[in-house]
């Protein structure tokens, strides 16, 4: 957990508080690298799933500091980079002479087996997807498996001589070191990527590093973080009260239960109601936060303001703009009237921490538009509260289930912060959202009863600024157009267009043409991101 004063630090790690967060309950932890990698994140999940704590670090900090944290093994990460260009990222290479085990992955291996005189060299083609991994030495990281596995690839270099130091541990048919390991100290290597789906015994390849080759001990149990958690809450808050936005999304949700757990009363819930919710996303959070946890929720009706301040817009950033202006008033007018607030709860989270570059140990900001409506400004005075700053998504969603909330909130997919004003294209008018909720919510409860919530990442509803002409019953109509939207992505940074049943597609289109007056026309998305993006605005 981290606390933070939204007066000067806003982002940043800074109190005591959060070095007694997650890692202060484990004297266990795996460190990775960051390369650059699009799986460093993906490294570190892999590895808290054999409950094992893990951070993701600047690829170049010093070993001195490495050594301070005292992980008891070091993940080097892939990366886009070619070891003999000109400025390649590289570690400190004292790093190998602490006794820590160090595995290198990809360009990670690349680095490690550079440091050590190692050669490596550009492959005429690019090798890209699944190979078969031939173990030519079993024993510690490929104890338990067989003889030969499925491994994917991703790289155009790779290792064309190690030095005498080295021995190799496996190969493929193009890859003559695709697994090495140093004959003396705890440094090995793989050309694969483990962490991917697509290896699929790659799990048990990094249980092998992290429980038998680090020696770690299975310790990193979520139960425990929810306990610590709500310990060091009760004793930063003292008397004193809590505000939390709720959205109705996971995070605010789970911050919200924690809290209640931690503090009960002395937590205030707002959710600003700003008519661009879903169908029956109030009454979702209302029952939840005041019939399952009896918290003290106000609900602030604001429909009229975000209407009136939309109006005439057709620009998607300024509608966000006003959005996000209006959220803020709206929040501060009623934090104000909660007397003893001090503390002011958010749900951020790892991945957000470790993008923004606000650890400092952790690897540089990366190039993110992040368009969370969430960050409240500096001015509201309050001290920032954020106690999931440790966790992926999925622990997210897994200590929402340990604490009680429901499936259904649970594992419900992201809504934008500026809701549906930027899935209603054009101008947003109270009539065009009466079409686009009961549309969507057409779409939401199709895929849900074809069991396919869960296998989607994000599925709903776009209301178009088109007409076109259809004929219902003997009547030409001159209607709108909804487009139906899913997509499946791990990250949302990238992603792809759900390939729904044909006749799932069938009755979306049939009940929304039926049931919503208004709508003529219905449209599947077939774009993927990039080019496109998820929301249409
Ligand atoms: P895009 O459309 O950029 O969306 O591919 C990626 C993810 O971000 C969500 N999104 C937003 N979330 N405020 C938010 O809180 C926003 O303004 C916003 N715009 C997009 C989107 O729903 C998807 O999950």
């Amino acid at each position: 957990m981290s606390v933070s004063s939204a007066h000067s630090t806003g982002n940043s790690t800074a109190s005591s508080l959060s070095e007694a967060g997650a890692s202060a309950l484990t004297d266990q932890r795996i460190v990775v690298l960051d390369f650059g990698s699009q799986y460093a994140q993906l490294i570190a999940r892999r590895v808290r799933e054999q409950n094992v704590y893990c951070q993701i670090l600047r690829h170049d900090l010093a070993a001195e500091r490495i050594a301070e944290l005292a992980p008891k093994g070091i993940i080097l990460s892939g990366g886009p980079s070619s070891v003999y260009e000109d400025g390649a990222p590289r570690c400190d290479p004292e790093l190998f002479k602490l006794g820590i085990p160090v595995l290198g992955i990809c360009y990670g291996l690349q680095v490690a087996c550079e440091a050590f005189g190692g050669k490596v060299t550009n492959t005429s083609r690019r090798e890209y997807g699944h190979a078969m991994c031939e173990i030519v030495q079993s024993g510690t990281l490929f104890d338990d498996l067989p003889g030969e596995i499925d491994v994917w690839m991703s790289h155009g270099d790779q290792i064309s001589a190690i030095s005498e130091q080295f021995e190799p541990l496996a190969r493929t048919s193009t890859c003559p070191f695709a697994a090495i390991r140093h004959k003396e100290l705890p440094v090995y290597g793989m050309q694969f990527h483990p962490e991917v789906t697509h290896t699929p015994q790659g799990g048990k390849v990094l249980e092998n590093f992290v429980r038998r080759i680090c020696g770690c001990e299975p310790n990193w149990q979520l139960s425990d973080f929810a306990d610590a958690t709500v310990r060091q809450i009760r004793q930063l808050v003292g008397d004193r009260r809590v505000i939390c936005g709720l959205s109705g999304g996971v995070d605010s949700s789970v911050v919200a239960a924690l809290l209640y757990k931690a503090i009960g009363p002395q937590l205030t819930c707002i959710l600003i109601d700003n008519g661009l919710l879903r169908k029956n996303e109030q009454t979702l959070v209302i029952d939840e936060f005041t019939n399952h946890f009896k918290t003290d929720l106000h609900v602030v009706d604001a429909e009229d303001r975000f209407l009136a301040s939309l109006a005439g817009i057709v620009e998607p950033q300024e509608k966000r703009r006003r959005i996000g202006h209006d959220f803020i008033e709206c929040f501060k007018k009623e934090a104000e009237s909660i007397e003893n607030a001090h503390f002011l709860a958010q749900g951020t989270l790892y991945p957000d921490v470790i993008e923004s570059g606000a650890d400092p140990d952790g690897p540089a900001a990366t190039i993110k538009l992040h368009h969370n409506v969430g960050g409240l400004p500096e001015e509201l005075g309050f001290e920032l509260i954020e106690p999931l700053r440790d966790l992926f998504k999925d622990e997210v969603r897994r200590l929402g289930l340990e604490l009680g909330l429901p499936e259904k909130l649970v594992w419900r997919h992201p809504f934008p912060g500026p809701g549906l004003a930027v899935r209603c294209l054009g101008e947003v008018t109270r009539d065009k959202l009466i079409v686009l909720r009961a549309a969507d919510a057409i779409v939401i409860e199709e895929i849900e009863a074809a069991g396919l919530y869960r296998e989607t990442s994000q599925t709903f509803a776009v209301l178009l600024p088109v007409q076109s002409v259809g004929v219902m019953g003997d009547a030409r109509t001159y209607d709108n157009a909804i487009a139906v939207r899913s997509v499946n992505t791990d990250d949302f940074m990238t992603a792809d267009w759900s390939r729904l049943p044909y006749e799932l597609l069938a009755r979306i289109s049939t009940r929304i043409i039926n049931e919503v007056q208004g709508v003529n026309r219905v449209c599947y998305d077939i774009s993927s991101k990039p080019p496109a993006t998820i929301e249409w605005e």
